[in-house]
């Protein structure tokens, strides 16, 4: 950008200046600089820069149009901008952490320039697995906060501004805020400059600006019109000669000393004065405002007024070129106007090249790698309200036709020259949506939301952008490929949101989880893909049990299954497989192991399976591998299972983008607290929690810090569990999952009663709890919860004395599980009939005391059985559980 003229804010530039200085010393923060379109917030951070000083300034802008759909748009700016500065000796990979460089690879693909050469180191040092993400949010973004500071390191002390902050993506907030906490004590200096009424229009950005200033951790800074002497002095630089006092004054109450419209009126005069006939004054600028003006209209008519007396000096063909690009956007390419008014792209090339010198209402902006390889100089409008105002002087009839050639002219250039730019992928989205071409929008928006799913780690992006290209295929009437599409988009907009699903009814009564994953069976269905529909039905399926239950989801989960082994396709079977195998133990242990089993050795080393790079199918992989592991406990090989979930976890931890490290560290501290490792188990559980900051609920965040808590109670009779458990019951009434609430409901209770020995009020609450959860479980069929409920309720009534109640709902848990043969998965049979005989025992019932105790004895030794050596003894000593059942009578 050319420099212009720039005028006073004399206090503003001090404030940011001791900002600077202030994070030189080692004390950074977050300076927000606000105020309207064109007061100067860029030309004042232009002008820090410029100045230079103590420090490295880092200038970045959120992209125009596409902005707030472009996960960590300005974050990737940024690391891009650094690694190409830095020397290939010093590049990333080779200084990086060992936990940074795990989560890394995913990242670094969203980087065009560098992406691809790094992610194959990357992939040789994590293993072979290409991008595979259902990603954990928070996870990411503090990946990504983490790689920001690494690599300011180092530059520092730094300054990194961030332009047009109203635009920003809902991930970068999430890594901003992340940041922000690291920055009290590094030299850092964050500076985002941003329109404030824009800012409210976007929600994450509006968050955490406020967040970061309640907290203190954020200052800011308002930008308001330019004084009088100043708008003199302006004249004077500008025209040439300084305005009257009088004339100087009027001009600023006309203008509210408003920078852009100065700058205008300003050159305009300028230009008047240099012609031959030009007999005006300074003076007249001022009456022009006025005549111009009416007080009623506001600052946008005055806008436009200025910048049309400039336009209007353009040739007809001048005009129209420009009017073209403006429809491309804030930046377009000479490519794409040439194509566009149809001439040879030299004759354009020239012309765009000789505006940009004459008139200074567009500047060459330097290509990047995808610009180069289109052959293309890129531009950029003097000023958003410059492009603003070329748009809008079109008919909604040009808009959309010209649109719907740069759709077609960037979508045929991105199929020649693949991988454009993430900014440039969704703008061709855009251009597509713009133009109503549903179909072509709607397949953009696919194509974006994948690449940004399997490289990426920004669901809420993938979920924006899908949501908005389900829209899209909405409005157009049904055809093959529209339905295929359809399925598709809600797929990806399901998976890529699992770990936040909520599934709540809406106030209509209507579930839109179900809604959803409804509307993409049905398009499935009539798009006659069968693949496609198997892998609809078995997400239908896992919605279900989300929203209704395992009994509810079992039907489709066992038809997609059928299908998948009856189609042979090895990708089917693997996800159809690992859902149905996930699920089906919650009703029969040995049957669901039997179809993990069946499905690992069906697509054991297929390469449509190993090598598939799509994040679903590896998810899958590594999620088969886990559930084998906590069936084959559930089906009380202790053994077997530590075994197999030790191997996997560091597998999973390598790969921690896909997710699914929070379930794998739950299901081996299960096993290692079952196997008598009290200690180990505690350190995966506090691993898990960490993962997350609880910023945002999510499901196995509470059962993570629901375990954590027990063991702290149960183990180490630590009170300070308690309220990780409280914690947890909240954040699990948050996402309402009908599988993993009541989990968390029936460890509270358990601690509660354990802790009630010193602390009866605790018996109350205990109480409440379980029988919510008993008519939760009673209503969504989750049995095993069910069973633990009676069970504990039966021990609580045991503990306050009142040995008939108990007895009735511990024989209740007893002849539920004796029904199915004393075996389910997550219920710990021993523990049911432990308990059971010593309500037997206080009802004076020896005999059948006598023979639970048996029973119980019968599956610690079952158990036992799959352990040998120290790690058997260490099970049936350590265990205190155990310990009593073979210390008891009977
Ligand atoms: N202090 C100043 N002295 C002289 N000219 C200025 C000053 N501040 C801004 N301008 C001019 O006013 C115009 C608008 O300024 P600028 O682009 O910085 O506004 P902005 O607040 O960043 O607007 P936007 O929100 O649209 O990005 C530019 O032409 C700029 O050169
Ligand atoms: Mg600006």
């Amino acid at each position: 950008m050319p420099m212009k003229a720039f005028v006073d804010r004399e206090n503003e530039f001090a404030i940011i200046r001791a900002f600077v200085e202030q994070a030189c010393a080692g004390q950074g923060g977050i300076l927000v600089v606000e105020g309207p379109a064109g007061i100067g917030k860029s030309a004042l951070l232009d002008r820090v820069t410029a100045a230079g000083g103590p420090a490295t300034f880092i200038p970045l802008r959120c992209h125009a149009q596409v902005g707030q759909l472009e996960a960590y748009g300005p974050l990737l700016d940024l690391l891009a901008q650094m690694e190409e500065t830095r020397s290939r000796r010093k590049r990333l990979l080779r200084r990086s952490g060992e936990s940074f460089r795990s989560r890394w690879p995913e990242l670094l693909t969203l980087v065009p320039s560098f992406g691809p050469t790094l992610k194959m180191v990357a992939e040789t040092l994590s293993g072979p697995v290409p991008g595979a993400p259902l990603v954990d949010n928070r996870m990411a973004a503090r990946s990504i906060a983490e790689a920001v500071l690494l690599t300011l390191r180092e530059k520092q002390p730094v300054v990194v501004m961030i332009d047009d902050a109203h635009r920003i993506d809902g991930s970068s907030c999430a890594a901003l805020s992340y940041l922000s906490s690291a920055l009290a004590d590094q030299p850092v200096l964050l500076v985002l400059a941003a329109r404030d009424d824009e800012l409210t229009d976007n929600p994450p950005a509006r968050h955490l600006v406020e967040d970061l200033c309640l907290h203190d951790m954020a200052r800011r800074l308002r930008l308001g019109g330019l004084p009088v002497p100043a708008v003199a002095e302006l004249a004077q630089l500008v025209v040439g000669r300084q305005p009257s006092a009088s004339t100087a004054r009027r001009i600023t109450e006309q203008t509210g000393g408003y920078p852009f419209l100065l700058q205008y009126y300003f050159s305009e005069e300028k230009t008047r004065l240099a012609l031959p006939a030009a007999a005006v004054t300074l003076g007249d600028v001022g009456n022009e405002l006025a005549g111009n003006s009416n007080p009623e209209s506001g600052l946008a008519d005055q806008v436009g007024a200025v910048i049309w007396a400039r336009l209007r000096r353009l040739s007809d063909d001048d005009l129209r070129l420009l009017s073209v690009a403006s429809v491309q956007g804030r930046e377009f390419h000479s490519k794409v106007v040439a194509r566009l008014v149809e001439q040879p792209h030299d004759a354009v090339a020239t012309r765009l090249h000789r505006l940009g010198k004459e008139t200074r209402l567009i500047y060459p902006v330097e290509p990047d790698d995808w610009d180069e390889s289109i052959g293309s100089d890129r531009y950029s409008f003097e000023h958003d309200l410059l492009q603003e105002t070329l748009y809008r002087d079109q008919t909604p009839s040009q808009r959309r036709e010209r649109h719907r050639k740069i759709g077609q002219v960037m979508g045929a250039y991105s199929q020649e020259h693949p991988e454009p730019p993430q900014e440039i992928a969704l703008d061709l989205v855009r251009h597509h949506r713009m133009a109503r071409d549903w179909l072509a929008a709607g397949r953009a928006a696919h194509d974006v939301a994948c690449r940004l799913a399997t490289t990426g780690a920004s669901t809420r992006e993938v979920v924006a952008i899908t949501a908005q290209g389900l829209d899209d295929i909405r409005r157009m009437r049904g055809s093959s490929e529209a339905d295929r599409l359809r399925a598709q988009l809600i797929e990806l907009m399901l998976t890529a949101s699992e770990l936040s699903w909520r599934t709540r009814p809406e106030a209509d009564g209507t579930v839109r989880l179900e809604a959803l994953s409804t509307e993409a069976l049905a398009a499935a269905r009539t798009a006659g893909d069968i693949d496609l529909e198997i892998r609809i039905r078995y997400l239908h399926g896992k919605v279900l049990l989300y929203t209704r239950g395992v009994p509810a989801a079992l039907g489709p989960l066992r038809e997609a299954w059928e299908r998948a082994l009856h189609s042979g396709n090895a990708v089917s079977i693997l996800l159809a497989g690992c859902e149905y195998g996930r699920q089906l133990p919650k009703a029969d242990v040995a049957a669901g192991l039997q179809v993990l089993h069946q499905t690992e050795t069906t697509v054991a080393g297929l390469p449509e399976v190993a090598n598939n790079a799509d994040p679903v199918v590896q998810r899958a992989r590594y999620m088969l591998a886990l559930q084998l592991g906590i069936s084959l406990f559930d089906a009380g090989q202790i053994g077997p299972a530590l075994d197999r979930l030790r191997t996997t976890i560091p597998a999973v931890r390598l790969r921690a983008a896909l997710g699914l490290l929070p379930i794998g560290l739950n299901y081996l501290a299960q096993v290692e607290a079952a196997a008598g490792n009290l200690a180990e188990s505690e350190a995966l559980l506090t691993e898990a929690v960490e993962l997350n900051d609880g910023s945002e609920p999510d499901g196995w965040h509470a059962v993570n810090l629901a375990y954590l808590g027990t063991r702290m109670t149960l183990d180490r009779a630590e009170p300070a569990g308690l309220p990780l458990l409280e914690q947890a019951r909240a954040e699990a009434e948050l996402t309402w999952q009908a599988n993993l609430a009541p989990l968390v409901a029936n460890l509270y209770a358990t601690s509660l009663i354990a802790m009630a020995a010193t602390n009866p009020i605790h018996y109350d609450t205990a109480r409440q709890i379980l029988e919510e959860c008993l008519s939760e479980t009673r209503r969504t069929g989750m049995r095993r919860s069910e069973i633990v409920a009676l069970s504990l309720l039966g021990r609580l009534h045991l503990a306050v004395g009142d040995t008939m109640t108990a007895d009735g709902y511990s024989a209740a848990a007893v002849d539920k599980l004796r029904e199915v043969d004393w075996r389910l998965a997550a219920v710990c049979v021993e523990e049911v009939l432990y308990h059971h005989s010593r309500i037997q025992e206080a009802r004076g019932d020896g005999e059948g005391a006598h023979e639970s105790l048996r029973l119980a004895r019968a599956e610690v030794l079952r158990k036992a059985g799959s352990l040998t050596g120290p790690a058997r003894e260490r099970f049936l000593q350590a265990v205190d559980l155990n310990q009593r059942i073979s210390a008891g009578h009977g």
